[in-house]
């Protein structure tokens, strides 16, 4: 079975766009693939973080993503920073990359221009994800698009520390999720649905109230034509909200349209929320019955032991092929 592993900063809760784009791609690879997910808590802290904050969100966000339909039993789910073995890894990729290639990260040029003091884990945070990647020999990396240099990066270090080492690495792949539906703006439906949106009513949040949401559904942006039609440049709303009903009831968009032939839009917005709202509660009920629970500890406890295992053997082998031994 293939391999794939993810990782999943703790800032923010996540929205219903990163659901359908994103957590719902998980649910089905982990039937596909042997599957490595974890939260990426170091990665979060090259931006300053509030520690309390901090450790509120990494246990929350874990929840969401069982409750979202992330099996634990199919999945091994850990917290990056209880594996010392990612950081000692990524100090030795770290020598074997170029102070240039890291210039070059798209990510690290927009991000220093957005502090005026940045760490230097902002810097180098590329080649931790490569060791958190390549310690584990996976074959594919499922990322926004927003991430694929960052993969492309660890499989040029993978390469290079092979021709160098001998053969120590797997070369992964990148996995971009752009077979599940892009989800707009409720307000400005020109724009995707963002963690950092301006306007919070156009953004579902999954842990929003659920009258909230249906309050942010029925009061989206539309147009005035009256018509339940799919035209991305001419009705981007009403598309956005087909594209939600099309994501949440497996229906097709022909189907859609022939079921909302004669409704108003008021109807067909009511009918989005029902079934965004029904959706979402089911996934609250189970956060809520997860997030105090010792369950979620044993998951973690559970996975923790499986990941330091595979990355411990990688960390030796590597220090021994690079001569770090008496
Ligand atoms: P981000 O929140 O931008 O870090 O994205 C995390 C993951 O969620 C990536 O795989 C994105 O492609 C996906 N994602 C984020 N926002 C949306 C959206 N509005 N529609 C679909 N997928 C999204
Ligand atoms: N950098 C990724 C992000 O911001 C998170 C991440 C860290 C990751 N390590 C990873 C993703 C390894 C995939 C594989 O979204």
């Amino acid at each position: 079975m293939k391999k794939i592993l993810t990782g999943i900063q703790p800032t923010g809760v996540i929205t219903f766009g990163n659901y359908i784009g994103a957590i719902k791609q998980m649910v089905k690879y982990q039937d596909e693939y042997e599957s490595y997910i974890f939260i990426a808590d170091l990665h979060s802290i090259t931006i300053p973080q509030d520690p309390k904050e901090l450790s509120k969100n990494i246990r929350s966000l874990i929840a969401l993503y069982i409750a979202c339909g992330i099996d634990p039993d199919k999945n091994v789910i850990f917290l990056q920073s209880e594996n010392e073995y990612h950081a000692n890894i990524s100090w030795m990729l770290e020598c074997n990359t170029y102070f240039g290639e890291l210039s070059r990260m798209t990510q690290f040029k927009d991000k220093s221009k957005k502090h005026a003091n940045f760490s230097a884990g902002l810097f180098t945070y590329p080649v931790l994800m490569a060791s958190d990647i390549l310690a584990y020999d996976v074959d594919y990396v499922p990322v926004g698009i927003d991430q694929k240099q960052h993969v492309e990066i660890a499989r040029d270090i993978a390469i290079r520390f092979n021709k160098k080492f001998g053969d120590t690495f797997n070369i992964p792949d990148v996995l971009i999720n752009d077979d599940g539906a892009k989800i707009m703006d409720l307000v400005d439906p020109t724009k995707k649905m963002s963690k950092s949106g301006e306007n919070p009513k156009g953004i579902i949040r999954l842990l929003d109230d659920i009258s909230e949401i249906r309050k942010k559904i029925m009061g989206a942006t539309t147009d005035s034509e009256m018509c339940v039609k799919y035209d991305e440049v001419n009705k981007p709303g009403i598309s956005n909200l087909i594209t939600i009903y099309a994501s949440v009831t497996g229906k097709s968009i022909p189907d859609i349209e022939n079921e909302f032939l004669n409704a108003n839009y008021g109807a067909f917005k009511k009918a989005v929320a029902d079934v965004v709202c029904s959706l979402i509660s089911k996934i609250q009920d189970r956060y809520n019955e997860l997030i105090n629970s010792e369950e979620l500890d044993r998951v973690l406890d559970n996975g923790i032991v499986k990941a330091r295992v595979i990355a411990k053997a990688k960390y030796l082998d590597m220090k021994n092929k690079m001569g770090l031994k008496r």
